[in-house]
């Protein structure tokens, strides 16, 4: 089995999400072999696509000229990735109740018709990930953006990252999340990261 890992938050160390998601793959490793690709788009985020990308990236792949191809060669080799995972394994902390730009740097790189989604005349678009899963763990500084909390319509991180996924085929995803890790009582972090442990333990053996 292939997992790709991705990483997106910017901390070099005590990261939460990267702690978390370290853990589910010592887990994970109890229960099946699988080979690793790693991504680590917050500390080396790909480029923001540009005009020249968007120019290549709309041109039909036998109408482009070399230096096309080479402007869309990082993409290509981040899309290559994706394809040739069975499996993908997020960690995205919550950066303004949204995810952080370097992971939506990864994702204007790797949602490109004809690769990752198709396009019909008629304008039907359908995903070409389906068949993977996908497990997404966050961390959130504050707490109550999980269903009827206070800030539930503040979280563009759960309902984006699933919209996005849905879009691109894929129907298993899991979400793990871990509130509270700045901002709440030293109990309260624990108690929650305590419970993501949990969660991602139980969720490695049956995965
Ligand atoms: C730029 C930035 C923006 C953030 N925005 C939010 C936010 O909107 N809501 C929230 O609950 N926490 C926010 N946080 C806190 C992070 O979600 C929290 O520190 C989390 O642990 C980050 O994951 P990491 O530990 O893996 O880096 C933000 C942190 C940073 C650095």
């Amino acid at each position: 089995m292939n997992i790709l890992r991705i990483d997106s938050s910017v901390r070099t160390e005590n990261s939460k999400t990267r702690e978390l998601t370290d853990f589910f793959f010592n887990e994970l490793g109890k229960y099946v072999r699988f080979s690793l690709v790693h991504q680590e788009v917050g500390l080396r985020p790909p480029p923001i696509p540009n005009d020249d990308f968007v120019k290549a990236n709309y041109t039909l792949p036998a109408q482009r000229t070399d230096r096309m191809n080479g402007v869309l060669e990082t993409s290509d080799k981040l899309i290559d990735e994706l394809l040739n995972a069975d499996r993908i394994v997020l960690a995205s902390p919550m950066y303004n109740f949204s995810i952080p730009a370097s992971l939506k740097a990864y994702i204007d790189n790797i949602v490109r018709v004809g690769r990752t989604f198709s396009l019909e005349e008629n304008g039907n678009m359908s995903g070409l990930l389906g068949g993977k899963k996908v497990l997404i763990i966050t961390a959130r500084g504050t707490m109550s953006y999980r269903k009827d909390g206070a800030l539930a319509s503040f979280d563009f991180q759960e309902n984006y990252l699933k919209a996005l996924f849905e879009f691109l085929g894929v129907t298993d995803i899991r979400f793990v999340h871990t509130e509270a890790q700045d901002f709440g009582t030293e109990e309260l972090k624990h108690k929650n990261f305590g419970l993501a442990r949990e969660e991602l333990k139980d969720l490695a053996s049956v995965w």
